[in-house]
């Protein structure tokens, strides 16, 4: 596992977005995530692509996750992020672009049918948060490290922190399809990206922690090619 130590949010967003700029050649399928921790990552991608003027029209996306119950225009759905983050502001054509459907009407076929797909598609970079509870794409505590694309339930906590995304009395989805760790793992190369001290335990158990089930990040320590870029905060439990 490499590390990448950097000093706070802005630089861990910057030194993301330029590696993921400088090895765009090599990657055929990206492997995308949400939350507030690739915020500056997408900000930063989208700006060096512009100053360029980069076409992305070779790459293909998979994202890990979705709400389950939100459809793609819903304003808290990962479709929707991602539009605003990333795709709208870039050539890469729109069917090349992947999530699950959160408003499939049989979310079970539609967990097969994305797993399939990421199979089929093989992810070249796969970039990663944490929750602070450990989970990797929406694979809460007790997620098998072999899982595939599934249903889950998320966790109280998870729930509770994703609420900051959502209006005030607008119910945060309980379920999720996401990418299994078995799934997650199958990508060449995995960029985990970790700010903040509420990720320090986290980002402990992913460098120094024993493995286990009860903290899902720890299945990385498995994986041939993950670079962790984590700042300060997220770290200052590792020393
Ligand atoms: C969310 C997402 C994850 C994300 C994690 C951390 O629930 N499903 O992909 O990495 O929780 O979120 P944040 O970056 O907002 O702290």
């Amino acid at each position: 596992m490499k590390l990448i130590q950097v000093a706070d949010y802005e630089e861990m967003s910057r030194s993301a977005a330029e590696l993921v700029y400088t090895e765009l050649e090599n990657i055929r399928t990206l492997g995308l995530a949400t939350g507030g921790t690739p915020l500056g990552f997408y900000e930063a991608l989208r700006e060096r692509v512009r100053q360029e003027g980069r076409s992305l029209q070779h790459l293909h996306t998979v994202n890990l996750d979705e709400y389950l119950g939100l459809a793609a225009d819903h304003p808290q759905s990962y479709h929707y992020y991602m539009n605003e983050v990333l795709f709208q502001h870039t050539d890469i054509p729109s069917p090349q672009t992947h999530l699950p459907a959160g408003d499939a009407e049989d979310p079970y076929a539609e967990a097969a049918r994305y797993d399939e797909l990421v199979t089929r598609l093989g992810v070249d970079l796969q970039l990663l948060g944490v929750g602070a509870n450990g989970h990797i794409g929406f694979n809460e505590p007790g997620s098998s490290f072999h899982g595939r694309t599934d249903v889950v339930r998320l966790a109280e906590g998870t729930i509770r922190a994703n609420a900051r995304f959502f209006g005030e009395g607008e119910r945060v989805p309980e379920q999720a399809v996401t990418m299994g760790i078995g799934t997650i793992l199958e990508s060449r190369r995995i960029l985990l990206l970790a700010s903040g001290a509420r990720k320090a335990e986290a980002v402990r158990a992913l460098l120094h922690g024993a493995m286990s089930e009860e903290m899902p990040v720890t299945a990385l320590q498995t994986h041939p090619d993950v670079t962790v870029i984590a700042d300060e905060a997220a770290l200052s439990l590792s020393r």
